[in-house]
């Protein structure tokens, strides 16, 4: 058996996945896709990505995203144990051999499954969360804060290629990302934050507000401008905005790798709830030494 690989997807063809990935979610506990896969399935025809899909007896059972050399599986836990996730895996790789592989919440099965295919981990995501009362302190006044205005989007697409310039998903957005996701229900721009310094847009944080839960989506500071407590003025400045809106409980991801991150964090009352972790085959991490 094969799998089906196109470059977009049906309107039909979307809900199945999104249905597939519920279910996967009621019995994992958590949604096996992120949110660039969840965008990716209403897109247009696009070159640069692949949507791989299994049906048995025209049932959706198994589906992979893949783009810029990593890979999201998922498979139906009716049919697991079955080789459906092998052979989606055997797919990727022969779109790119050294595609790597997302596994959300480091769950036992995708352990096993990167262990019997000789994946290890390479990186990991840390999922934070916060819960009323924020412990904000006495905020810094340095810098102005403003909401996002359509007129700001040039400027804030240069600010979050510099702040995410070492960033392996985030350093390409363009405006038409940005936009992608100001199309979204989520988006609010009362809830994008811009920070000025004599007219000068030098930091950002954006919110989402899904159902009760707050999310501190992204967080960019000018690197010119690191250390002058602009990250704090801006994370405090969003849980007052959450505790004006009556939201008790915020999260956010952060890389394991940004140690500096996780310290403001930390000690803003964030703790950790999950790991997402991304793993790379074997013989490639011991080729890359
Ligand atoms: C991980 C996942 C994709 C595996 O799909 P699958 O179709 O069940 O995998 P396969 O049948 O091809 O399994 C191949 C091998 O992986 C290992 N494996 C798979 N699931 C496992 C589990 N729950 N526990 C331990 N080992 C497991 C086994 O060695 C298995 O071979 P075996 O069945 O002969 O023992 C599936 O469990 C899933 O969708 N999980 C949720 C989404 C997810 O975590 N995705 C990230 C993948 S990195």
């Amino acid at each position: 058996m094969d799998c089906d690989r196109r470059h977009s997807l049906s309107a039909a063809d979307a809900q199945d996945v999104i249905a597939l990935a519920h279910k996967a979610e009621r019995t994992d506990g958590v949604f096996p896709l992120n949110e660039q896969a969840v965008l990716a399935l209403s897109q247009q025809e696009n070159e640069d990505q692949y949507h791989l899909i299994i049906r048995r007896s025209g049932n959706l059972t198994a589906y992979a995203w893949w783009k810029d050399a990593s890979a999201q599986i998922v498979v139906d836990p009716a049919y697991r144990r079955q080789g459906l996730g092998s052979i989606l895996l055997d797919c990727v790789t022969q779109i790119d051999p050294d595609t790597e592989l997302w596994s959300f919440g480091d769950c036992d099965a995708a352990r096993g499954f990167c262990a019997k295919h000789r994946y290890e981990q390479v990186r990991a995501l840390l999922i934070l969360e916060a819960h009323a009362p924020f412990p904000i302190k006495a905020a810094s006044t340095q810098f102005t804060i403003t909401t996002f205005r359509d007129d700001d989007l040039d400027d804030l697409v240069a600010l979050h290629s510099k702040a995410f310039s070492h960033h392996p998903e985030q350093a390409s957005w363009t405006k038409d990302d940005f936009r992608r996701r100001f199309d979204s229900d989520w988006f609010d721009p009362h809830g994008l934050f811009i920070a000025w310094h004599s007219q000068t847009m030098v930091g950002f944080l954006w919110t989402k507000q899904l159902n009760d839960t707050g999310e501190i989506y992204i967080l960019g500071v000018d690197p010119a401008r690191e250390g002058a407590g602009l990250g704090r003025q801006l994370l405090e400045h969003s849980l007052k905005y959450f505790q004006q809106r009556g939201i008790n409980s915020v999260r956010l991801w952060v890389d394991q790798a940004e140690t500096r991150a996780q310290i403001l964090y930390q000690s803003s009352g964030f703790s950790l709830v999950r790991k997402d972790l991304r793993y790379r085959y074997v013989d490639k991490i011991e080729e890359l030494g």
